[in-house]
């Protein structure tokens, strides 16, 4: 029996497998897709073994569903008869807005399921993954999974009622932090600074403010203030970005995140 499988290896599903390999033999880790082809060259690249869904149903023993929540139903019902006999496998599921019991009831019910809520910088090792288990999982199980995710980023125990808020700031915060440097960027272009060293500029003064603020504990709010000097230029800066609402747009874009992927849940 391989350890891993993974069925969809697109955005999240594909960032997740690469972080298991850093952790896992990938000799041990089966991969699928939509289109044959695209397994194939993911495993190719990886080291892994190309394979198809109900392959890794039959015969891995964390079967991780890496598919949109829109083709969950259909490719889950199409493995229902394979996953319905086995008692020794775990499926996990990242999917936004579905819960573990949605997830078991697809496979007929009681079934041990692993929920993570996984962020794009697992891809280099750097990102923010919740999980929860329910209660058909063993401890070792989860355990054991968890292991191989050490190398995607900060695991963070979440109970499954809070993911869907959890994955609001980090699961979908990487498009809105990617929206914020593009913007810093724009700003640095409009300038006169040339697009790529604008586009570095930004990127790493987030990285390094993220950075600075989980070293030394500080609120942002002192942050912030450690830049503006009295009658100096960042305050005008701030000014603007109050004028034009932006910490309440960032607000707002989290809980409408949030709201969506509550009514996913339904
Ligand atoms: N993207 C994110 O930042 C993010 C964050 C947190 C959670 N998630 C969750 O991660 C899951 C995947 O999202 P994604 O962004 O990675 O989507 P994606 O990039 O579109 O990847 C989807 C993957 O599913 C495969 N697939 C489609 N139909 C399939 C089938 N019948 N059998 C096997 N594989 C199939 C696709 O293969 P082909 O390419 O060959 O069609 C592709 O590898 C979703 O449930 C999403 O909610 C995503």
């Amino acid at each position: 029996m391989a350890s891993f499988g993974f069925i969809g290896i697109g955005n999240m599903g594909g960032a997740i497998a690469i972080a298991a390999a850093k952790a896992h033999d990938p000799g041990d880790i089966l991969v699928s897709a939509g289109h044959p082809e695209r397994a194939a060259a993911f495993a190719r690249q990886h080291g892994m073994v190309a394979s198809t869904n109900e392959e890794i149903a039959r015969d891995c023993k964390f079967v991780i569903l890496g598919v949109k929540p829109q083709f969950m139903a259909s490719v889950l019902g199409a493995l229902k008869p394979i996953l319905e006999v086995r008692t020794d496998c775990v499926l996990v599921t990242m999917a936004a807005g579905m819960t573990m019991q949605r997830i078991a009831n697809l496979v007929g019910g009681g079934y041990p399921v692993i929920r993570i809520m996984p962020n794009t910088p697992a891809r280099i090792g750097l990102g923010v993954i919740q999980y929860d288990w329910n209660d058909r999982c063993q401890k070792a199980d989860v355990e054991e999974f968890l292991a191989a995710m050490g190398a995607a980023g900060t695991l963070s125990h979440l109970p499954e009622r809070l993911i869907d808020a959890g994955s609001a700031v980090s699961g979908s915060g990487p498009a809105f932090a990617a929206m914020f440097i593009e913007a810093l960027a724009d700003g640095g272009v409009i300038c006169g600074l040339p697009r790529a060293t604008a586009l570095e500029y930004a990127a790493r003064t987030l990285i390094g403010t993220a950075e600075l603020m989980l070293q030394s504990g500080d609120h942002p709010g002192k942050m912030k203030d450690a830049v503006c000097s009295p009658g100096g230029s960042t305050i005008q800066g701030v000014r603007a970005l109050e004028k034009g609402g932006f910490r309440s747009a960032v607000t707002e874009a989290v809980v409408k995140t949030w709201e969506k992927n509550k009514e996913f849940a339904k």
